[in-house]
């Protein structure tokens, strides 16, 4: 069982296990589909064995597709089987948990729909004591969003709650909007049926532990943060690769594209959370007041400065691992003339004290080289270099002190510093010093979804993105899109599967000295 491994671990002692959360329903929309599989249940069921749960819980699902209460749960079953191997599954332990899952067939476009998911709540709520305790999950694609929310409210299931009433919460996926205007639209008819206290918008990179462990690494240290800012720091680099392409999402990547996709959420939330203020205190609305600061401090593309600011890439055919994959206009539903970015790099300014004239590098690609995420931090160098030597011409080459927070797939922390090599001559050699999260605590790293589930029922909205978040990122990101939209690439596509992106993103950081780093 997963807590008894957890428990043993004298690293894990004192960490906050008892987190209380009241007896709930929780109903999930398109729970046919892929992200219900592959990620819900199997993080429900997780939450389950840690004996996370509530003691009354109901799980309903609810889709098109036509499925009795039994094959619902024999689908779950082996969607967890399959997709969730590192979950210990034991007979005994899945029985007890499928009993809370049940399932109707609804159409969300009519009215009866939402009848029949209210009859089946009022069902559960008698039999596991969850009355008045609701949560929704939207788990479809974003055009169904406001038909359910609408649906729900005129059938009473959402209501307006009090600031001091916590329930019914809805949860929904990203992307919020297709950019700024359709965010805005999104909100303001959500804010009519629900406050903003009852929206949970799910960015599942604030679930991931490295994530998390930025702001204790930066805020429950004391030798790091007195060294975060412009006079220490030269410049920081924050990578998201991704060997994989559009994995059959061709449709939707199409129109939404690396800044859509990757860049507008979740490399904005990282860079808001290496960047910000320390918090006046972890509550929910403190840290995320600080967040949203940093975006507000981002100096605006403009039209005039974007090319010197941001470069586009699209992947051609060429080798992963070994085998030939085809180019982004070759994929399966994406038209062959696609000007759809795959690939996008950006120098970001911040007008603020702290980070004044310190550069902020961001590249996020499909189809690259490696699958890696991390957070790269630059120091400067020592003012006087003793040991000149030991620097190369080429700045790729040439050594700095590294901070390196890797959230994916290797999760750590490492530092690369200077040191003597033995021997009778002082030469310098370059090291790192390592941290890795899995040697360290020897125990399952719980997912993204299963922390995120967790805070929602608890009703901490801590890791959860917050309305106005949306909308700056939103903000910054618009002038890029728009620009990129005007302007058509006549290169693409412009790099190869396989490689590390276009010669544009090494140009783009070589204008102010520096190269990405070879991961
Ligand atoms: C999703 C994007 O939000 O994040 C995908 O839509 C991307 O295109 C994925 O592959 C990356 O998530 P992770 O957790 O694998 O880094």
């Amino acid at each position: 069982m997963i807590e008894e491994k957890v428990l043993d671990n004298p690293l894990l002692e004192g960490l906050a296990l008892d987190r209380h959360v009241d007896s709930l329903s929780f109903v999930i929309f398109g729970a046919h589909g892929d992200l219900t599989k592959r990620k819900l249940v199997p993080a429900m069921y997780a939450l389950f064995l840690q004996g996370l749960l509530p003691k009354g819980f109901a799980l309903l699902g609810t889709s098109r597709t036509k499925m009795s209460d039994e094959e619902f749960r024999n689908l779950m079953r082996d969607s967890l089987i399959k997709f969730a191997p590192d979950l210990p599954y034991e007979e005994e332990s899945w029985s007890r948990f499928a009993a809370s899952l049940y399932y109707r067939a609804t159409d969300s476009s009519k009215p009866e729909g939402y009848e029949v998911i209210k009859s089946t709540l009022t069902e559960l709520d008698a039999k596991h004591g969850t009355k008045g305790r609701h949560v929704f999950y939207l788990s479809t694609s974003p055009s169904l969003y406001l038909p359910i929310i609408k649906g729900l409210a005129a059938s009473g299931l959402v209501t307006k709650a009090k600031v001091s009433e916590a329930w019914p919460r809805v949860v929904i996926e990203k992307p919020f909007g297709h950019d700024l205007a359709s965010s805005i639209d999104l909100d303001e008819n959500i804010h009519e049926v629900m406050r903003e206290h009852q929206v949970y918008r799910i960015d599942h990179y604030l679930g991931k532990e490295t994530v998390q462990n930025i702001m204790v690494f930066r805020f429950a240290n004391g030798i790091f943060e007195p060294l975060w800012n412009r006079n220490h720091i030269d410049h920081i680099q924050i990578t998201n690769a991704e060997t994989i392409g559009v994995e059959g999402r061709g449709a939707y990547y199409q129109e939404a594209g690396a800044l859509r996709d990757m860049v507008q959420n979740h490399l904005m939330q990282l860079l808001a959370l290496v960047l910000m203020e320390p918090p006046i205190s972890m509550d929910a609305e403190a840290t995320r007041d600080e967040k949203i600061k940093v975006l507000r401090c981002l100096k605006p593309l403009t039209a005039e400065s974007i090319d010197q600011h941001a470069v586009r890439g699209q992947y051609g055919e060429g080798f992963i691992v070994g085998s030939t994959v085809p180019g982004f206009r070759q994929e399966e539903s994406v038209s062959p003339d696609a000007p759809t970015p795959t690939f996008a790099a950006l120098k970001l300014e911040v007008d603020n004290w702290r980070w004044a004239g310190v550069p902020i590098y961001m590249r996020s690609g499909k189809r690259l080289a490696k699958s890696i995420t991390e957070v790269a931090v630059h120091f400067k160098k020592a003012p006087h270099n003793l040991f000149a030597a030991d620097q190369s011409d080429d700045p790729s080459e040439r050594h700095d002190n590294v901070l390196v927070m890797q959230i994916q797939p290797e999760e750590g922390i490492s530092l690369k510093f200077a040191t003597k090599q033995p021997g009778p001559t002082t030469m310098v050699r370059w090291l790192n010093m390592d941290f890795k999260y899995g040697t360290a605590f020897g125990a399952r790293t719980p997912t993204a979804y299963e922390r995120l589930i967790l805070d929602c029922l608890i009703g901490d909205p801590s890791l959860y993105a917050r309305t106005d978040f949306v909308e700056a990122s939103w903000k910054y990101i618009e002038p890029l899109i728009e620009h990129w939209d005007k302007v058509k690439p006549t290169d693409f596509p412009n790099y190869k599967a396989g490689s590390w992106g276009p010669k544009a993103a090494d140009d783009l950081i070589a204008s102010t000295g520096h190269a990405w780093r070879k991961l």
